[in-house]
């Protein structure tokens, strides 16, 4: 971030300024019996990584309000790497749509699979509430969505 946007949290950013990304590996607190990776698990971790770009963009703290449709194309398992992607890809006034991308990568046999993919909509809020002048300029397009 440029001390520009700290001094004035209503000037436009680059989608580039709340790419973030997550890394855990998968233990077995966090897997079925079969040691496959619990969605549960996985849900926690995509929701935290769409903070951290939430975070990133507003400069405030933010609550999900939404996560819209999940699937998981592919299970990780005990040992693997999950590697979870996020950005923001649109804002309005108190509200973002972040788009968090997960991958899992296997460090042994050296390949890496899209696990799933989520879009999730954050509202910058302070405790009086949702805060209208942190989120961005409604309808503003942060730039080209790239997850
Ligand atoms: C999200 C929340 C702050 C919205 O509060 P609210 O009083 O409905 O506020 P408003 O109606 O002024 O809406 C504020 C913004 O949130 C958006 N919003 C509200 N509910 C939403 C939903 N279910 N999905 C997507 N966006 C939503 C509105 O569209 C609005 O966006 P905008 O400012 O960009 O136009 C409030 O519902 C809340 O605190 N929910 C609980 C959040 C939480 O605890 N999350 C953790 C999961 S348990």
């Amino acid at each position: 971030m440029t001390m520009n946007a700290a001094a004035n949290p209503l000037i436009p950013r680059p989608v580039r300024d709340s790419q973030s990304e997550m890394n855990e590996i998968v233990l077995p607190n966090d897997a079925n019996p079969l040691g496959a990776l619990l969605g549960g698990r996985l849900m926690h971790w995509i929701d935290l990584a769409g903070a951290l770009a939430a975070h990133r963009h507003s400069r405030n703290y933010v609550v999900t309000a939404s996560i819209d449709h999940l699937d998981f194309w592919t299970p990780a398992h005990v040992g693997d790497l999950v590697v979870l992607r996020s950005s923001v890809n649109r804002v309005f006034n108190t509200s973002m749509e972040v788009g968090v991308k997960v991958w899992v990568e296997n460090y042994l046999a050296d390949e890496s699979r899209h696990v799933s993919s989520a879009y999730l909509t954050f509202v910058a809020i302070d405790a009086a509430g949702p805060f209208e002048s942190r989120a961005g300029s409604s309808g503003d397009r942060c730039g080209a969505p790239t997850l």
